[in-house]
């Protein structure tokens, strides 16, 4: 089996724990400000200019509903002109963005369990538009995932995606591995989970990947490097916000040995990066964010 598809297992099982939706609640502190990059970048607004206009949205991927949360902002007094459907592989996250959208008033949303790879339920061409934000680099086939958006589109509709290029606490992961005895010495770069199967933070593949499916516009392909620096001011906030992290240790460790994983384990390895982001609490995240549309014929 390869160290991809391992790292996608191991990330599958992480977003389907029992605390995930809890736990990934400090993350949208980072999925959000691209989520919301990328429905400018969508223009999903001047898909409203039409009066009538009524839109057909699906939130692939959808985690705890970072994107209808940006829809909801973006559009203020608009989105009751939107037909939503979050889906999420993890019944977990799917379970939590129900009680969201439940709160949200004039937003007419569904949540359902939905394999991005396999989306057999939903006919061809249905959604105007499609986003899947940070999704991608969690499934083990991302192309799979990628095709079936296009699928998914409806001709002249409009497809979204945002992937990490590097996560705002990776250099404090760097440090938190160099200080701990026995740990790896080297981290290959980039860490096995930004990568999965295919290379999604680069522009020229993303790009190369994309000419290559058919129904896509080549012409309207647009891909945006995103960054952004954010602040953790306290001890207790940077515990609260890398607290995820604990359960993604078997994602990034996978190619450890045992004794390697063993130095770092026992919460050694989150203190360690906890450390780090005390003394340098200053994250700056990088991203890709992919707009394109589906050929009208
Ligand atoms: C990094 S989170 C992103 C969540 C959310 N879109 C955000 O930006 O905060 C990745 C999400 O992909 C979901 N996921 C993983 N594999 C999937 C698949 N095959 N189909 C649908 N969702 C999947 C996970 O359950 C998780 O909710």
């Amino acid at each position: 089996m390869s160290s991809d598809t391992t790292a996608a297992q191991d990330l599958n099982k992480f977003f389907a724990g029992k605390d995930i939706a809890k736990n990934y609640e400090s993350a949208e502190r980072a999925t959000g400000p691209p989520a919301e990059a990328m429905i400018r970048q969508a223009g999903i607004l001047s898909g409203l200019d039409n009066e009538d206009a009524e839109l057909e949205v699906l939130d692939n991927a959808c985690g705890t509903g970072v994107v209808v949360v940006a829809l909801h902002k973006a559009l203020a007094g608009k989105d009751g002109r939107l037909k939503l459907v979050c889906g999420d592989f993890s019944p977990q996250m799917v379970e939590s963005v129900k009680e969201r959208i439940a709160q949200m008033e004039g937003i007419d949303a569904e949540a359902r369990v939905l394999d991005g790879q396999a989306m057999d339920m939903i006919a061809a061409d249905h959604f105007d538009y499609v986003f899947t934000n940070f999704g991608f680099q969690s499934f083990p086939e991302p192309l799979k995932g990628l095709r079936e958006c296009v699928r998914v589109a409806k001709p002249g509709g409009t497809i979204g995606m945002t992937n990490w290029v590097k996560a705002g606490w990776l250099p404090a992961f760097r440090v938190a591995i160099s200080r701990i005895p026995g740990a790896p010495t080297s981290l290959p770069d980039p860490l096995p989970f930004m990568t999965r199967t295919g290379r999604l933070f680069e522009a020229s593949w993303t790009r190369q990947q994309l000419q290559e499916i058919p129904d896509v516009d080549a012409a309207t392909i647009q891909i945006e490097e995103h960054s952004f620096t954010m602040e953790l001011k306290d001890r207790e906030e940077i515990r609260a916000f890398m607290q995820p992290l604990e359960g993604l240790f078997d994602v990034f460790t996978w190619q450890w040995s045992e004794d390697e994983r063993k130095a770092c384990g026992e919460g050694r390895l989150v203190e360690a990066v906890v450390q780090a982001l005390i003394e340098e609490p200053t994250l700056v995240w990088e991203s890709l964010i992919t707009t394109f549309r589906k050929t009208t014929s």
